[in-house]
């Protein structure tokens, strides 16, 4: 089994350290192997994603992803700014079923910005289509308008489009993540205005005749963002596309009390995976030492689930870091009254402690 680990940007080095670290405690044999993404390698490479940083990810069974982007590299070009690097590997290993989980711990209920009724013993999936829609929609560009209300002015266009395929496989995997949880799924759209989003709706409902067993409703995407505030645990899946997923995963984010806490999975039809953390590369916070490392360290506990068959392993890693959080450790970002706060390092040292003692009790 090969991981390729790609560190990143930001807080992306720290973060992804620690969860090394604990893979390393594992005692699981695989190989991993690093190299540069993103800011990193647009320094040392000239590009964000390098031949060799995408042959290292295509090889390996998983790769292990930290974060990407700096404010400093806002100026360059699109296809040189670091956030291609992400969008490049998505498309590249053609990582289509992104899953957010978004899990309150219940030690974290006074950290979320929610009334704790609300959110208590919230588990909810958000499984996004990654590789279509406005974000890879061709055409794209900008010219000089023809039509519409300013004809000679400048415009910018981009295309939401979706194939009844792409559609199709994204049912099929919000289905049987539904089948194994509480058997409802949500399919979130807008299509009272969107065409994209009728044929969406329309496959769902042809997907879901495969699927007597699981229940399918439909939401509309604004009245879904004011659902996830109003009564989240009334979802259980919920399945969109790409741009209402990104909108709508950093949402249920700050359901949980903190995105630092979020791991996500984005897979292939071949269960190849990148495993990052829903936050990003906190530029501001970088180097400092406070990043909560635990949203990668859980996405390392997904790339074992998922990707490289080690369930037990898995297991024992999401534990430990209830373990941790019921010892009381919390970083800045999960920090409240009565807790301890610390950094970086010492909450991986703390789960990587939690994982050998088990080990020892057996
Ligand atoms: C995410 C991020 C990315 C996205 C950015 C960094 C391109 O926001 O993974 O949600 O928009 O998909
Ligand atoms: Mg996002």
């Amino acid at each position: 089994m090969k991981i390729a680990v790609l560190p990143g940007d930001g807080i992306g080095t720290e973060i992804v350290a620690e969860a090394v670290k604990v893979l390393d405690v594992l005692d699981l044999k695989f190989e991993m192997e690093s190299a540069l993404v993103g800011g990193a390698a647009y320094e040392a490479h000239g590009h964000p994603l390098p031949e060799s940083t995408l042959k290292l990810a295509k090889e390996a069974d998983a790769v292990l992803f930290g974060a990407v982007g700096d404010w400093k590299y806002d100026k360059l070009d699109r296809p040189l700014r670091p956030e291609q690097a992400i969008l490049g590997l998505r498309k590249n290993l053609g990582l289509f079923a992104n899953f957010r989980p978004a899990i309150c711990y219940e030690e974290l209920v006074g950290a979320s910005s929610l009334k704790p009724e609300l959110i208590a013993g919230l588990d909810i999936l958000i499984i996004r289509e990654l590789t279509g829609d406005i974000y890879f929609g061709q055409p794209r560009g900008r010219r000089v308008a023809t039509d519409g209300h300013f004809p000679g002015a400048e415009e910018a266009f981009d295309t939401m489009r979706y194939s009844r395929p792409e559609i199709e496989r994204i049912a099929r995997v919000a289905f049987e993540a539904a089948r194994k949880r509480s058997k409802r799924v949500t399919s979130v759209d807008k299509n009272n205005v969107l065409e994209t989003s009728q044929l969406w709706k329309d496959v769902m409902l042809d997907i879901a005749k495969e699927y007597p067993d699981v229940e399918l409703d439909h939401m509309l995407v604004d009245n879904a963002a004011m659902q996830l505030v109003k009564a989240p645990k009334k979802f259980d899946v919920v399945v969109t596309g790409n741009m209402f997923g990104d909108i709508l995963s950093d949402e249920a984010a700050m359901l949980t009390g903190s995105i630092g806490m979020l791991p996500s999975a984005s897979l292939n039809s071949s269960n190849q995976g990148l495993y990052e953390p829903s936050h990003g590369s906190a530029p501001d916070i970088a180097g400092k030492g406070v990043a909560n490392p635990l949203a990668t360290i859980l996405s390392a506990a997904m790339m074992l689930r998922f990707s490289l068959n080690q369930p037990e392993a898995a297991d024992r890693i999401e534990s430990a870091v209830k373990a941790v959080l019921a010892s009381g450790l919390r970083t800045g970002d999960i920090w409240s009254e009565g807790t301890k706060r610390v950094g970086t390092r010492e909450m991986g040292d703390a789960v990587v402690a939690a994982i050998t003692k088990k080990t020892i009790t057996g």
